[in-house]
């Protein structure tokens, strides 16, 4: 096993036994998987969403479901190959009844989060709406900067890591373009900024 994928199996690990979670009763109770997220772990982008939906807990991958079915056509537009990022939650079990995710949940599934982000090295973190733009910009100092979202999609920040600077994309959540289908052009163009990370 690579050191990545070993690195990468405790998350796993501690996600799977994290009963200090409000939504671990919730997962076992209706036999949910929890989603830690998939792709390359040596990715330059990985995108960052809200909490899996009904799909994603009954299968344990992350947007599988029409949110996930926007997203890859939004990647294709980009000429991103979905095996080529990594995908993750910022919250990582099904809030009941897809509610918004608690002050919390954030916080307990953040640190997984914050693990995720130290394995992969990322070039670029694609936040998927607000919640993630939050907890990622706030994570990385960047907190006087962050607008509403309808300000904020689109934009690059920079960002400090460990092992260099990297680039937030803050984009719309791919279910902007459910409730709202004229708003589909706007992400199309929002994620063309990702496509100087392709490759
Ligand atoms: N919405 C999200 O934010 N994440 C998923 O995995 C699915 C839908």
């Amino acid at each position: 096993m690579s050191e990545k994928t070993d690195q990468m199996k405790k998350v796993e690990v501690d996600l799977i036994g994290l009963k200090k979670s409000p939504l671990y009763k919730y997962r076992t109770e209706n036999k949910y998987f929890p989603v830690i997220g998939e792709g390359c772990l040596n990715a330059k982008i990985m995108f960052v969403g809200e909490a899996p939906g009904r799909n994603e807990a009954k299968t344990g991958k992350p947007f599988c479901g029409a949110a996930g079915k926007i997203l890859n056509e939004l990647l294709a537009s980009a000429g991103i190959k979905r095996p080529d990022v990594y995908i993750t939650n910022i919250v990582k079990d099904r809030p009941q009844e897809n509610r918004d995710p608690t002050v919390e949940e954030i916080k307990i599934y953040g640190t997984l989060l914050d693990k995720q982000i130290e394995i992969i090295k990322p070039k670029a973190i694609a936040t998927l709406g607000r919640y993630a733009m939050v907890y990622v910009m706030e994570k990385f100092g960047l907190k006087s900067e962050i607008p509403p979202i309808g300000q904020a999609h689109g934009k690059a920040h920079d960002a400090k890591m460990s092992y260099g600077y990297i680039k937030i994309i803050t984009l719309y959540h791919p279910c902007a373009a459910i409730y709202n289908r004229k708003k589909l052009p706007i992400l199309t163009e929002d994620m063309q900024i990702l496509r100087k990370f392709v490759g």
